[in-house]
């Protein structure tokens, strides 16, 4: 029996992949590390917490927790590291805690990773596309050989965290990998996010809000295409992977006044709901993922169109009303734009 030691379980993209790994190994056992900041919650779990279930593991802690997280390392076979400060707004408001937790937490796991490096199969680190920051090359898709160019708090400290975990590899031999998810989105999404802000403004009747005129356009990539990815991943032989970067994205890019107006037009909506803000500081242009590598190597491709995979989501908010209303009011974050002026984003 295989154990997962799963950072950030009870997050979006960490609970959807709890789910994929707890259908899809019937024989694995799952240990899930996570603080449940804001951005986490035990109805994540397939597993209820009143339910004992020998195959899942809740340990209620800190990843900067040192001596925790060896302790769980020491458990297991697998590491997927998810947990993190997420959220880009935010790390514009108060970015302390994503340096604390996105760097030292991810110092923390590849040390106890490094403690155990003969034990562990392998460390699967999730940065994010955000490292990038906007394309050097005008709006083409990038590869994972793009320069480095975090554009916020939150990309910087995700950059400093991807090339420890790369400078582990290199210098103690850590079996690693890093990969570098662009935009998703599907089910258990926190309404900060965009795509789940404008499905649940439709089904509050509010206006959807877009920042600056809504050119900003990124690669959406639904969250089951993402665990696929990472199951590929895992299953994949340590010499084709470990100390490589994978890019996992789509190939294709849709602007966010684009994504307001399909989430209008699937909830049979009427356009004039769609009110623009100032931009986001920070905010980065053009993302679109070259996955050329992560198709050559492991012959991974994602399965989801866009239109299907928000159709599926908007149908998951409509149905889940009671696991999302409680985030309600921590959809808007006070951030200072550049010239000094305050606003509500
Ligand atoms: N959502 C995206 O589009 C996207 C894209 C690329 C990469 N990523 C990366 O994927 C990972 C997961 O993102 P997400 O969107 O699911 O995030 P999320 O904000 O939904 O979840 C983060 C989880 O981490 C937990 N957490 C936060 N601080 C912690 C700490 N100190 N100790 C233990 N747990 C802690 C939270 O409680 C939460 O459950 C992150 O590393 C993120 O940078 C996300």
């Amino acid at each position: 029996m295989a154990t997962f030691l799963i950072t950030g379980g009870a997050g979006f993209i960490g609970s959807n992949f709890v789910h994929y790994i707890f259908n899809t190994y019937k024989d694995a056992k799952i240990i899930v590390l996570d603080l449940l900041t804001y951005a986490g919650s035990v109805d994540n779990f397939p597993v209820k917490p009143s339910q004992v279930n020998d195959r899942f593991e809740f340990w209620y802690g800190d990843v900067r927790n040192a001596p925790l997280v060896e302790n769980l390392v020491a458990r297991s076979d697998y590491v997927v590291h998810f947990a993190a400060e997420t959220h880009v707004t935010r790390s514009i408001f108060d970015n302390r805690a994503f340096f604390e937790t996105d760097v030292m937490g991810t110092q923390a796991v590849a040390n106890a990773v490094l403690e155990y490096k003969h034990k562990i199969k392998k460390f699967i680190h999730i940065s994010t596309s955000e490292v990038y920051g906007s394309d050097t090359n005008g709006c083409i898709p990038m590869s994972e050989t793009h320069p480095l160019n975090p554009a916020s708090p939150y990309a910087a400290a995700k950059a400093g965290a991807d090339r420890l975990v790369y400078s582990y590899v290199y210098t103690y031999d850590i079996p690693a990998v890093i990969v570098r998810p662009f935009n998703n989105y599907g089910p258990r999404q926190h309404l900060e996010k965009a795509i789940p802000r404008f499905i649940t403004s439709m089904v509050l009747g509010e206006q959807l809000t877009v920042h600056g005129e809504g050119e900003a356009s990124r690669d959406w990539i639904h969250v089951n295409d993402t665990c696929e990815a990472i199951d590929a991943i895992l299953n994949a032989p340590n010499e084709k992977v470990v100390g490589e970067v994978f890019n996992v994205g789509t190939g294709r890019t849709i602007s966010i006044k684009e994504i307001a107006q399909s989430v209008v037009s699937a909830m049979s909506g009427n356009e004039s709901i769609i009110g623009y803000s100032e931009d986001r500081p920070g905010q980065v242009d053009c993302h679109i993922a070259d996955i050329s590598k992560i198709e050559r190597v492991l012959g991974w491709k994602p399965k989801i169109f866009f239109e299907e995979g928000l159709l599926k989501t908007i149908q998951w908010y409509g149905e889940n009303r009671n696991l999302w209303e409680k985030q309600i009011w921590m959809r808007q974050v006070p951030i200072t734009l550049k010239d000094g002026t305050k606003v509500i984003h």
